[in-house]
């Protein structure tokens, strides 16, 4: 058996396999409520044989969304709508997992097939965006967000922890805070992002408090038998790369005393000057740094999708599930395509039987 076809157990979720849909965008909501879309494109990656499917960063509140089009979860619409996905997810033999986040500074963008910058100052549909500092991302997202007040802090908290209750009752059983991509949390932890001088920016400590303050209020909701994660880019690719990890594996280390089960490790995306060496599997090593030095299980994507560097990142042990994201919407059943790649037993049966059946009988 391959390593990539072992299960994993986490608290009480044990996923059958190390393949997970990491969250993406489907920018095809109106008012934060999931549709038709969302429920099919969900059940469809859920059949395709992945252990668990995280849904996309759902907004804590109206303007904590990307664009017009990105989910929320601030109220019982949106919930009812969620809760018939998990179910489906559920009913489909993966896990249903499901990200919440706070765009910030980049929020109220056109969708990305519409040009991905920020929505002219005066069209109605976009909204005024927060920040902890009232510093715009620059490029194509030059609006200059207002600076969160303290109150503007506690609400925003209050919203993550609203957020999460109503996921729990939606049934999901896997919470991954959005950490990351220069979005709020992410842009309280970057020096690019954060010029505060109170408690809640300066020094590591001050940079890492809203991330772990977050984290512990919503932890005193999500259920402990149940994961609560959090994707978090560690390093920016910025010049200053050995800081920030150091200081990223430093908060991860804190997160896990406090009751983090896992980081889905990413970049940052906080500076438009980054330079990221794109390339097939190149988070690996970044992730393997993570998970040895933070000490707890670790996730990652960004084109682990080919057999062989999935096989690999899991058998090296430099991640502990890997996130496959654009090669599951090429073909949703790629899982199915992996067995049969790395030799599995009985390969079709990674799909559910309506479909293993017929793909197993005559061949
Ligand atoms: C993404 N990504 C992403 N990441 C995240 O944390 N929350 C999100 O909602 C989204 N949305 C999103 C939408 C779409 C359409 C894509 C393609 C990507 C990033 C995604 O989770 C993943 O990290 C990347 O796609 C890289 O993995 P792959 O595609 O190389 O396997």
């Amino acid at each position: 058996m391959s390593a990539l076809f072992t299960p994993f157990t986490l608290k009480d979720v044990t996923l059958k396999n190390r393949i997970a849909v990491p969250p993406m965008c489907q920018y095809s909501a109106t008012d934060g409520v999931p549709n038709d879309w969302h429920h099919v494109h969900y059940t469809t990656l859920a059949r395709g044989g992945a252990s668990l499917v995280i849904v996309e960063a759902t907004a804590v509140s109206p303007e904590g969304r990307i664009t017009p089009g990105c989910l929320g979860v601030w109220n019982d619409e949106q919930a009812a709508e969620l809760a018939k996905i998990a179910k489906s997810i559920k009913a489909a033999g993966a896990v249903p997992g499901i990200q919440i986040g706070h765009a910030g500074r980049k929020a109220s963008a056109n969708l990305p097939w519409e040009g991905d910058d920020h929505i002219a100052e005066g069209d109605s549909r976009g909204w005024a965006t927060i920040a902890p500092s009232a510093v715009a991302f620059g490029k194509h997202l030059p609006k200059v967000p207002k600076e969160m007040t303290k109150a503007d802090i506690q609400r925003v908290m209050a919203d993550f922890v609203a957020a999460a209750k109503r996921a729990r009752d939606a049934g999901f059983e896997w919470l991954e805070l959005h950490f990351a991509h220069g979005y709020l949390a992410q842009s309280f932890f970057s020096v690019h992002s954060n010029t505060r001088t109170d408690e809640y920016g300066g020094d590591f400590a001050g940079r890492s408090r809203f991330l772990i303050e977050t984290f512990d209020a919503v932890n005193t909701v999500w259920p402990k038998n149940l994961p609560i994660t959090a994707r978090f880019g560690v390093i920016e690719y910025d010049g200053r790369d050995e800081e920030t990890l150091a200081e990223s594996i430093e908060l991860t280390r804190i997160l896990r005393e406090k009751g983090l089960d896992m980081l889905n490790v990413s970049v940052g995306f906080s500076t438009w000057e980054a330079q990221i060496p794109w390339g097939a599997g190149f988070l690996a090593p970044v992730s393997r740094r993570v998970r040895a030095e933070a000490g707890l299980p670790v996730a990652s994507s960004w084109g682990v999708a080919s057999a062989q560097i999935a096989e690999r990142c899991i058998s090296e042990e430099d991640m502990d599930l890997v996130m496959i994201g654009r090669a599951m919407l090429a073909n949703p059943h790629y899982p199915y395509a992996l067995a049969k790649e790395l030799g599995e037993d009985n390969p079709s049966w990674v799909l559910p039987a309506p479909y293993a059946h017929w793909l197993e009988r005559y061949s």
